[in-house]
């Protein structure tokens, strides 16, 4: 079996490339990515020393790469993680969203129909749904919860999903779709909440917290995220929806809190700082249908998810001072130069 994995030189990805080299010793393991600053190629240090892994640096949109490496390798499924996928950038800078997240989302989904593969996978996400009230405990996104978003990468995210909806119908492309609560975990980019409050607190720097931190996110250790991925993938319903969160919701400023008592730190590093603009209010997931159909349940909780990922922040200090410094563009200049 050959599983292209697209971004996987990013977190998730990242993750998930290192879940399928080890679970699937006899499985292919193929790499696209275009290495953006969120790309980096040291998250990959192990796998890249695997046989049974290849690394291709190319962008989703451009469609005569992408061809090429499908004409050569001619995968059996493709896992589209890549994406631009920070809100607030996207807030920033819409353009570039939609030409990875849509586009490019595009590009993969004609060349799985020219090829043929048996399973195209959209790594999707919750923010598809918007956002719920604070003062409704009561509500949960199910996968029939009406598409409805607030951010320009939200807004790209759901086109892609409707993209892949539509390839399927049209064209009968053997696709699924995930929609995942945030996550966390060893790899993640010290731009997102978790990982910069870390880094932060780490330095004694100011931890900034947007409006009053009330905002509530779902949050999912990045493995529960690749066991859900690699059951849909393998006996998920072709052409289905399915909801990933494992019911850890917790507002930004009780994450931030565990975090600083966790390293020991006083909590006058807090600082709040003006809101995000069109920031969702609550996340929550219901994952029922994981549950039911594929017997899926998350293993790591958040009490015990937090202090796993402080620890590996607190040894694999050169992974993200390296991208504080900007070292890691280096390399793949280094690992590439005489390839
Ligand atoms: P990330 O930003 O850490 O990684 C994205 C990766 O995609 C990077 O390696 C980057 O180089 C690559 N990439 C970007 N543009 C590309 C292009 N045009 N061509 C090829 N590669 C490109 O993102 P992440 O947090 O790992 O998220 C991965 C996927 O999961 C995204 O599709 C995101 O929407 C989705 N998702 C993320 C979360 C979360 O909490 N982080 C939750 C649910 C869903
Ligand atoms: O729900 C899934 C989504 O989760 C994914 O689709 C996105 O790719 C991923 O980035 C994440 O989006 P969020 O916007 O929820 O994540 P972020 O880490 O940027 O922010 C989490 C919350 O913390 C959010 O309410 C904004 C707030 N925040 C964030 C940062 C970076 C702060 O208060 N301060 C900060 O400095």
């Amino acid at each position: 079996m050959k599983v292209i994995i697209t971004g996987g030189a990013g977190f998730i990805g990242g993750n998930f490339v290192n879940y399928m080299l080890e679970k699937y010793r006899q499985y292919e393991i193929i790499c696209i990515d275009a290495l953006t600053y969120a790309g980096n190629l040291e998250t990959l240090e192990e796998a890249l020393a695997d046989p049974n892994f290849k690394f291709f640096k190319a962008d989703i949109s451009d469609r005569s790469s992408i061809y090429n490496i499908f004409e050569e390798e001619k995968p059996d499924i493709v896992v589209n993680f890549a994406a631009e996928s920070h809100v607030d950038r996207s807030i920033e800078a819409p353009e570039l969203f939609l030409k990875t997240n849509l586009m490019g989302t595009q590009v993969l989904l004609d060349v799985c129909r020219k090829y043929g593969i048996q399973r195209y996978h959209q790594v999707s996400t919750d923010e598809v749904y918007g956002d719920l009230p604070l003062d409704r405990k009561d509500l949960f996104f199910t996968e029939d919860t009406p598409i409805h978003t607030s951010s320009p990468y939200s807004a790209s995210k759901a086109g892609a999903d409707l993209l892949v909806q539509a390839y399927h119908r049209t064209y009968g492309l053997p696709a699924t779709i995930s929609r995942c609560s945030n996550n966390y975990g060893p790899y993640h980019f010290p731009e997102k909440l978790i990982p910069l409050m870390i880094v932060n607190a780490l330095h004694d720097k100011p931890l900034s917290v947007y409006g009053k931190g009330e905002n509530v996110r779902d949050w999912l250790y990045v493995e529960d995220h690749c066991s859900a991925i690699d059951l849909i993938i393998h006996h998920g319903r072709i052409g289905e929806v399915y909801n990933i969160g494992g019911h850890n919701e917790r507002t930004n400023l009780q994450v931030v809190k565990t975090i600083l008592r966790e390293l020991n730190k006083t909590e006058k590093l807090i600082t709040y700082v003006t809101d995000r603009a069109g920031h969702d209010l609550r996340y929550a997931i219901d994952p029922t249908k994981m549950h039911d159909e594929l017997g899926w349940f998350p293993k790591t909780s958040f009490d015990e998810g937090i202090k796993k990922t402080i620890n590996w922040y607190l040894e694999n200090e050169k992974w993200w001072t390296n991208i504080i410094s900007g070292a890691y563009k280096e390399y793949y200049q280094k690992m590439y130069q005489n390839r």
